[in-house]
């Protein structure tokens, strides 16, 4: 795929102007690898997750949700093996003292940025170290969680006492992790406070396949139906035996055209029975399963479909931007999927200084309010620039209450107008009509 970072340029300052994503810090100029969602960012990552959470944990029956604690036992990550294991490699120039991650450069003797000398890769551990409660030293250390995982294996056995599920059957999270990314870039694409949701499912040893092969489509329908990414950008990779994390098997990662190129979007990894053993071994609980049919005792391995929210929103928000010409003018805009737009419509007085259009306009956006809350007021500027506003933030419909909807009109009484976002066609609905009308076109793209 064909970089485009002209594209990159616009959807950061489309994203900043228009209140989705800000620099973290910003006023004291910025800190390197974090950002900090608006109002449109955090709906629109919101209605990411509720997608997600529906499809994995709520429209199943064999999926414990947990919502663990970020900090934990340093004992965890040493038994993950993230303590020893979780590492990049990192070079420094010689002369500016920059650094890089050696696997990014292409020529790993020349610093990119001064053609100083690059000295030898050494490992660097991005896990985050912290210290817990007042004493400052070697017994206080602990860690942000490199990845949300570690609270669900941990909480293995919790789910199993509380619940009594029987095999196959998951643990699902949404949360923070973090890594000290050596050269966090590309946007909210790689960075160093970053939201994860993980699905850890355990499966009898040799039915491991199967449900792999399962995961695989089901992220690969999350990914089209519900978030609507376009289906020719997305590509799944078999990640080489040299590239897969530590604790996996078998991975397939899936790829999406950002416009930078074409880069890891989610993960899928057959994490075996390693996260459960160690664990076993080095908390002396044991983590094993019974079968009460089968009267056989094991431990299960594990399928973990794993999603970077980050990415996902930022897949959402690139394939959503377009350009057209309307009106021999170029205009912006974002054509989400309706399920996933922050906004889903916003109601207009034609005129802003009719009372009566305003009382009526707040009316319907009031009673439209009730039933699908991502509705907003507008009244600013000209309708046309409303459009444009709206347009640029991917709304999907415009309605404009205006002097047929009082009646001017009569057989027009009580419609009014609904326009849509990529083709600009306007409709009449009756006031009455208009919530079933957006839940339909919200639930049919
Ligand atoms: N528990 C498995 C795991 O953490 P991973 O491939 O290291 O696997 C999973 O990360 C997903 O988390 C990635 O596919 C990506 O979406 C997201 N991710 C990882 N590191 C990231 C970073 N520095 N910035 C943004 N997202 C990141």
């Amino acid at each position: 795929m064909k970089e485009n970072p002209g594209t990159m340029e616009k959807l950061v300052s489309l994203c900043k102007r228009r209140g989705f994503i800000y620099q973290g810090s910003e006023i004291y100029g910025g800190l390197a690898g974090t950002w900090d969602y608006g109002p449109l960012g955090v709906a629109l990552k919101k209605n990411i997750e509720q997608l997600w959470w529906k499809r994995f944990v709520l429209d199943r029956e064999d999926m414990y949700g947990v919502d663990a604690a970020i900090l934990m036992h340093p004992k965890v990550w040493e038994a993950s093996g993230h303590v020893s294991g979780f590492s990049d490699p990192l070079v420094e120039c010689q002369k500016c003292k920059k650094r890089f991650r050696a696997d990014h450069l292409e020529d790993t003797t020349k610093c990119p940025e001064c053609a100083g000398a690059l000295g030898e890769p050494r490992q660097f551990n991005m896990m985050f170290k912290t210290h817990i409660g007042a004493m400052e030293d070697e017994s206080s250390i602990s860690y942000l969680r490199p990845e949300t995982a570690g609270g669900m294996f941990v909480n293995f056995k919790n789910i199993l006492d509380t619940f009594h599920p029987k095999l196959p059957f998951g643990m699902a999270q949404i949360g923070k992790a973090f890594r000290n990314e050596i050269a966090p870039r590309d946007f909210i694409f790689r960075v160093r406070e970053l939201e994860q949701m993980e699905i850890e499912y355990f499966v009898r040893p040799e039915n491991w396949k199967e449900s792999f092969e399962y995961f695989l489509q089901e992220q690969m329908e999350f990914l089209k139906s519900d978030l609507g990414l376009s289906k020719d950008k997305i590509h799944t990779i078999d990640v080489p035996a040299e590239d897969r994390a530590h604790y996996s098997k078998h991975s397939v990662d899936t790829e999406f055209d950002f416009p930078f190129g074409q880069k890891e979007l989610l993960g899928l990894a057959y994490r075996t029975d390693y996260d459960l053993s160690a664990h076993t071994q080095a908390s002396k609980v044991d983590l094993s399963y019974f079968d009460e049919e089968t009267k056989e005792r094991f431990t299960p391995h594990v399928i973990e479909p794993t999603f970077g929210v980050g990415r996902l929103l930022l897949a959402v928000i690139a394939d959503a931007y377009a350009e057209d010409e309307q009106n021999g003018e170029t205009r912006v805009y974002l054509k989400f999927s309706p399920k996933v737009a922050p906004v889903k419509a916003a109601v207009f007085p034609l005129l802003k200084n009719k009372p009566e259009l305003v009382a009526k306009a707040r009316d319907v956006f009031t009673n439209l309010k009730k039933e699908i809350p991502q509705i907003m007021w507008d009244d600013n500027g000209n309708v046309g620039k409303r459009y444009r506003r709206q347009d640029e933030i991917g709304t999907p419909w415009c309605i404009t209450v205006d002097f047929d909807t009082l009646g001017e009109t009569p057989e027009l009484k009580d419609t009014v107008t609904v326009r849509d976002r990529d083709t600009g066609e306007q409709k009449r609905i009756p006031v009455a009509e208009l919530a079933a009308y957006l839940k339909k076109g919200i639930e049919v793209y």
